[in-house]
């Protein structure tokens, strides 16, 4: 049966007819899936998107670019006493029931190459539980120290919905009263050199996740739930906030009552948590001041001129490195996904696998294609207000990317353990360190025994001295 003729001339009149060139060697059910793919792309879109983003160089000029205000951390006891005033404002958010914590984890996790959703990695230095458990059991244990439900939403590509749908399945969704997966949106590679879209297979469109920043649509969309979107879910549930982060962190505090009550204080739409950056060339995003309005460069677009540059005490000048863990008011979120000013794509020229001349899958050694994703910090500089607050690293960044090196299974088991080393000796404990302070053995607390050093304290028995390693559940 030759294809639907509408489909054919919205092809060619968007010069992708050749998407159906392989079109007589498929089976009808191939046909059909690649007629529905092809119907969810917008043609005109990606042309434009091919246009603008692949010829311009979006770096801003160095006049036009200066810091941003931060909280930052509390140096004072006046400024703990602040801190620990402000969190009672979070806390009551949580025991109203205002709050939703979000996960992102539909990335395809490239880098790290495990064979599966990265959120399925086994990353507890003891127990090797998954990043998911531990991210799941510690809104089980906030649930229960504020009383209130807290509803989980974690976002899933097409690729790994029904893998992850299926480990929470599993694993009784990990004691959670309230877990609901959405699926966020998709976009085409093309080529780098034509802007034709690829086909991955003869009749299978090239697509990949539309990055982070695809989260408010998706949270947008009702998907195939009888219970309309998420944000329609979350009014019904009077959330008013939600608590955004990554998958690959397992060190975030999640829903953090200073954080949320700084993000209320400010009356904010959307918050950041921040870090110092290290050095000029590490690879965090920064925040900053574009012309006078906050915005996020990613460090690949941050000039070297201006990430050298230095405050008169040697400090980085642009320093507040985003760690992606945020607060977004609910009606920020509905008033983004219905209005004109949607989140922009950046391009990514990638090595995307194609079918070529000859109906073979090619394998290119160089990249070939461009990708197109949004991302959520662009968000940003549409909020009307909002709050970025400092955070230390050694407390809450060590995000899963590589397989091996900075950001790998090794780094973040040893970060674990040297955090909840921290946590033991400030319980009174005596836990053995190597002569840079990192400890030689697995130490875990699961979520469920301690969510904090504060809660650890209460519970620890006095005296005890770890030698080895140490599974507190
Ligand atoms: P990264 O950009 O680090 O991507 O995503 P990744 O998939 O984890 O790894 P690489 O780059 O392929 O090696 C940061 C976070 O954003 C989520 C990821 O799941 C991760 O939690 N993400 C990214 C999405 O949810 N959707 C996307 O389209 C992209």
């Amino acid at each position: 049966m030759p294809p639907d003729p509408s489909l054919v001339a919205r092809l060619s009149q968007a010069g992708q007819e050749h998407l159906l060139r392989w079109w007589n060697d498929l089976d009808d059910r191939s046909r059909d899936r690649l007629a529905a793919e092809v119907e969810t792309i917008d043609l005109a879109e990606v042309d434009a998107l091919f246009r603008q983003l692949v010829k311009e160089d979006s770096a801003p000029s160095a006049g036009r670019v200066g810091p941003v205000e931060v909280d930052r951390l509390p140096r004072t006891d006046g400024e703990r006493v602040a801190r620990r005033h402000v969190a009672a404002v979070g806390e009551k958010a949580l025991a109203a029931g205002e709050v939703a914590v979000v996960i992102v984890a539909g990335g395809s996790g490239t880098r790290l190459g495990f064979d599966g959703p990265k959120g399925t990695y086994p990353i507890a230095p003891v127990s090797a539980a998954s990043l998911f458990q531990i991210h799941a059991e510690k809104v089980v244990a906030l649930s229960r120290r504020h009383g209130r439900m807290i509803p989980l939403y974690i976002m899933t590509s097409p690729e790994n919905y029904g893998v992850t749908a299926r480990f929470f399945e599993e694993h009784g969704n990990f004691g959670l009263a309230h877990v609901r997966f959405f699926v966020q949106g998709q976009m085409p590679a093309v080529d780098r050199e034509s802007g034709k879209i690829l086909l991955a297979e003869k009749g299978r469109v090239a697509l990949s996740p539309d990055g982070h920043g695809g989260t408010l649509y998706a949270l947008a969309s009702p998907g195939k739930s009888p219970v309309g979107s998420c944000l329609e879910e979350m009014r019904e549930l009077g959330v008013r906030t939600l608590f955004y982060f990554q998958v690959d962190n397992p060190m975030v505090k999640i829903a953090d009552p200073a954080f949320l009550g700084l993000h209320r204080q400010a009356d904010a739409e959307m918050s950041f948590k921040v870090i110092e950056k290290m050095a000029p060339d590490e690879k965090l995003g920064v925040v900053v001041r574009v012309d006078g309005k906050p915005q996020v460069i990613e460090y690949s677009d941050l000039p070297a001129e201006l990430a050298e540059l230095r405050e008169p005490d040697g400090g980085l000048q642009l320093w507040a490195g985003s760690i992606a863990v945020h607060a977004l008011e609910r009606s920020f979120v509905e008033r983004l996904v219905r209005g004109d000013s949607r989140l922009p794509f950046h391009r990514a020229i990638k090595k995307v696998a194609f079918v070529d001349d000859n109906g073979e899958v090619a394998r290119p050694d160089t990249p070939n294609a461009v990708k197109f994703e949004r991302f959520i910090f662009d968000a940003l500089p549409m909020a009307e207000r909002f709050a970025l607050v400092e955070t230390d690293r050694t407390v809450e960044f060590e995000p899963l990317k590589n397989a091996t090196g900075p950001d790998s299974p090794a780094t973040v088991r040893q970060r674990m353990s040297d955090r909840f080393a921290d946590w033991l000796e400030a319980a009174g404990a005596k836990v053995e360190r190597r002569s840079d302070g990192s400890v030689p053995f697995g130490i875990e607390i699961s979520p469920l025994y301690a969510l904090d050093a504060a809660e650890l304290k209460a519970k620890l028995p006095p005296g005890l001295v770890v030698e080895g390693p140490l599974h507190l559940k």
